[in-house]
């Protein structure tokens, strides 16, 4: 089995801590991107190409070597997916398609293993949420089509190709490195990076909406540690191993217990010992009023198992990142 791989969005919040990860593993790691998002993933990084995905056959010199691929570029956000999908469809699942094209042209036989998103499933009223759930609910976000359309696309690929393809679908990726090496942005608009800044910079968060249809109005979400996501994608190249040639996979990873938006605000209060300000606002588009994963599939196919997903465990990493990094103490 190879110990190079490729990663794709190498800088980014999942690429960094994956990186981070394969790096501890013993894997020479190529990391690919078209900018530099958190700088403390260029540490793990054996050589950075500061490059657009879809050109890695061009510019990538140890693509013979690798074997697999950890695709995890693109671009994430629910909310402005709505307002320019143009964006999404673009950079997420048409230069998915040219890379594997090229590599298909370029005769390349590894694993993909790709980042797709809970954002595929759309407003789902029975949870936890199996696999086959997404044939019967349908994303509600254009960003949710550009990944479910990757999944297609990438099982397609595989079959023509012989590549081995494994789509993991992340839920809400939270939570930093247990020893502060990588973490997340600063401006990020996730629920955790904004409610840890608010604790520790007195801003107010506004809470989208308390209408809908869950225990308290606020929406349920599964919240997964980057480093179990990370230790997922180990698992993952070494599950493709095992597929036969032309075989795509797709899993659901989350911790398998959803907590609605006030419930993590309270949660964190407690860790935290301070009130935080806060107030509701209106729902935003896009968002589904609850997605939690049902993932025994992927922990039956390998030995992994969500170990850093408490709320606890996701705000400590969160706050003491954010406070080494951005509040320089
Ligand atoms: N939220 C707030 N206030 C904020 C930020 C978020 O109320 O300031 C709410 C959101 O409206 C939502 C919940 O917190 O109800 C979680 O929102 P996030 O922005 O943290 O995450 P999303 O659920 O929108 O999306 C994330 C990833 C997607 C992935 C999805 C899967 O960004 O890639 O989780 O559930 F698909």
């Amino acid at each position: 089995m190879s110990k190079t791989i490729i990663i794709t969005g190498a800088t980014g919040y999942v690429g960094g801590h994956t990186a981070l990860r394969f790096r501890e593993a013993g894997y020479t790691v190529i990391g690919v991107d078209r900018t530099i998002t958190i700088p403390a993933a260029v540490e793990f990084l054996d050589e950075f190409l500061c490059i657009d995905f879809a050109d890695i056959v061009d510019y990538c010199a140890q693509l013979r070597e690798a074997g697999a691929i950890i695709h995890c570029a693109g671009t994430s956000l629910v909310g402005p997916s709505i307002a320019d999908p143009g964006e999404y469809y673009n950079n997420n699942t048409s230069k998915t398609n040219r890379m594997l094209n090229w590599l298909s042209i370029k005769g390349w036989k590894g694993s993909i293993i790709f980042s797709s998103s809970a954002a595929i499933y759309g407003n789902f009223a029975r949870c936890p949420i199996g696999e086959s759930a997404v044939y019967s609910s349908l994303p509600v976000s254009p960003y949710g089509w550009s990944k479910l359309m990757i999944e297609r696309v990438l099982a397609d690929h595989c079959h023509a190709h012989g590549f081995r393809g494994i789509s993991l679908r992340y839920f809400n990726a939270a939570g930093c490195d247990p020893q502060s090496r990588m973490g997340s942005e600063r401006n990020g608009t996730h629920l955790f990076t904004r409610i840890i800044d608010n604790v520790l910079s007195g801003t107010e968060i506004v809470i989208n909406g308390n209408d809908y249809d869950t225990r308290d109005g606020t929406c349920v979400r599964d919240y997964i540690h980057v480093t179990d996501l990370a230790e997922a994608h180990l698992e993952a190249v070494c599950l493709a191993e095992s597929l036969k040639p032309g075989e795509h996979r797709s899993y659901n990873l989350g911790a398998g217990r959803g907590y609605t938006n006030m419930e993590v605000l309270r949660q964190v209060e407690d860790y935290a010992g301070t009130k935080l300000n806060w107030r509701y606002g209106p729902r935003r588009a896009g968002d589904p009023d609850q997605l939690y994963a049902d993932p025994k599939k992927f922990i039956q196919d390998t030995t992994w198992h969500p170990k850093h997903s408490s709320i606890a465990e996701i705000a400590s990493t969160t706050f003491n990142w954010f406070k080494k990094t951005y509040y320089n103490n």
